[in-house]
């Protein structure tokens, strides 16, 4: 983090037309989370206190997005390009004095550590006015060119459009992320024109104009995966899919094991331990936490969830929202759980659906118990005390109770409290007729026989 104070301007008022949606380019969701709080969230992390997003185009969307963090929004009314955009963010920070970094809210990836080395880049000895992040993709597409020396001092910033075939062959592109001073960045956004290929304000015109000032202007070169710009639905999955292979990466750095790691999807916030095992085909949603030495098998669907060290889950398990496995608990094939606490040991080991249910400490719940939390207006309590063993294809419709050590025997639909202890049996009485089978069968065969 550098000496100065730090201010982010995020540009999100454009259409996104290219994305074909109704939903806003940048809040379509990479992980599980908004791109543009991809980038709220590393901001924050290089210490960028003030942030202002530019929005225009659907701003609605974007302004309810952001409504529940520290940010400020600025209004571009008609989207004149990216220099007339930043410009928007002057008020917002007419009381702020220090390094502006401006950033494009689709251009999520940004890693704080990349923000502070461009924006400490501006206190060298060589003094730069602007410094611009700086990329080699593979493909370089339609971006904007940076032509430079080996020192990285810059000659040229050049859109595609504008072009010459010698200025698209070089390799060295623009991602739009540009640290200045405020003193600087206002007067230099206000000088910027419009004579080009697109008829817009360009942002990378400050560097041509601080070049013509007889100041410096330097690249600072980083990972192009970490500047993949998203505007289209294709690289929206690109860039998915370069999000998960680092945090695949990380979760085996931080010592978990993933069989398949192609096949595992983390979401933004997963947490995963030490020691933990992940078999092919997991998928994670957002709000999970797994302890250390969990085990999850093949197949299974986790979103919500908190599971505790020694847990184990699946293969084809699936933890909605408020599932909690506690120490050493274990689900197993087709079980489902929603608002529901696993005790410490407890075991639902097959085709099973846990919703709004306590279930305490080693109890057993059978193949195919079903807690039934819902009338069709209202959701109600199942609560299990500890050891209790409910036999399979139980049905407990709730609110009801299960004490303590308590037997529910199997095909049983409780629908009214059992005791501590106690034996609960809910089924017909069973008809015994020894014989009869084998006189039907006799007496229909000699039917069959006699042609009747
Ligand atoms: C821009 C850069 C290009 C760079 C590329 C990197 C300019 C002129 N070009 O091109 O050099 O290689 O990004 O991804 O800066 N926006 C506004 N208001 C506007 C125009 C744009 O808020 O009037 C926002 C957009 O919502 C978007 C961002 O600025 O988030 C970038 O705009 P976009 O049109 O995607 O620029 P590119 O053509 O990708
Ligand atoms: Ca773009």
């Amino acid at each position: 983090m550098g000496e100065q104070a730090l201010a982010a301007i995020i540009l999100a008022a454009g259409q996104g037309t290219r994305m074909k949606s109704d939903l806003h380019k940048v809040l379509h969701p990479v992980a599980g989370l908004p791109m543009l709080h991809h980038l709220l969230e590393s901001l924050s992390a290089a210490g960028a206190a003030r942030q202002v997003v530019v929005v225009g185009a659907r701003r609605e969307q974007v302004e309810a997005s952001v409504a529940g963090r520290s940010v400020q929004t600025a209004h571009q009314a008609e989207q004149l390009g990216t220099a007339h955009a930043a410009l928007q963010a002057k008020d917002a920070l007419a009381d702020f004095d220090g390094v502006a970094i401006v950033c494009f809210g689709d251009t999520p990836f940004l890693r704080p550590d990349t923000i502070s080395r461009l924006t400490d880049r501006l206190s060298a000895p060589d003094a730069p006015r602007v410094a611009v992040l700086g990329f080699v993709p593979d493909d370089a597409k339609a971006y904007g060119r940076i032509i430079a020396d080996e020192q990285g001092s810059i000659a040229k910033m050049v859109e595609f459009k504008d072009a010459s075939e010698t200025e698209r062959a070089v390799k060295l592109c623009n991602s739009g992320v540009t640290a200045v001073r405020t003193a600087d960045l206002w007067p230099l956004l206000e000088r910027v024109g419009n004579d080009n290929a697109a008829g817009e304000y360009y942002l990378p015109d400050i560097v041509m104009l601080a070049l013509a000032d007889g100041d410096r202007a330097v690249v600072v070169e980083t990972d192009p995966d970490e500047l993949i710009g998203i505007n289209s639905r294709a690289e929206l999955a690109e860039a998915e899919a370069i999000w998960q292979a680092r945090r695949r990466a990380q979760a085996m750095a931080d010592g978990a094991s993933l069989i398949a790691p192609d096949t595992v999807w983390f979401a933004h916030d997963t947490v995963v331990g030490r020691d933990v095992v992940i078999e092919p085909n997991v998928v994670f949603g957002p709000g999970v936490t797994i302890a250390d030495n969990v085990v999850i098998h093949a197949f299974s669907h986790l979103e919500g969830a908190t599971i505790a060290s020694g847990c184990s889950v699946g293969p084809f398990a699936r933890l909605r929202p408020g599932a909690e496995m506690q120490e050493g608990a274990k689900v197993g094939n087709f079980v489902e759980m929603k608002k529901a606490v696993l005790g410490p040991g407890a075991k639902a080991s097959h085709l099973t659906y846990l919703g709004d249910a306590t279930v305490g400490a080693n109890a057993n719940i059978g193949a195919g118990t079903i807690t039934c939390n819902y009338d069709g207006y209202f959701k109600y309590q199942t609560v299990i005390g500890e050891n209790a063993f409910i036999g399979s294809n139980s049905a407990l419709i709730a609110p009801v109770k299960i004490g303590r050590d308590a037997i529910v025997a199997a095909g049983s639909a409780v629908s009214r409290d059992v005791a501590d202890g106690e034996l609960r049996m809910v089924r017909a009485e069973q008809l015994v007729k020894p014989g009869w089978a084998d006189r039907f069968h006799d007496a229909m065969r000699r039917k069959k026989r006699e042609g009747k």
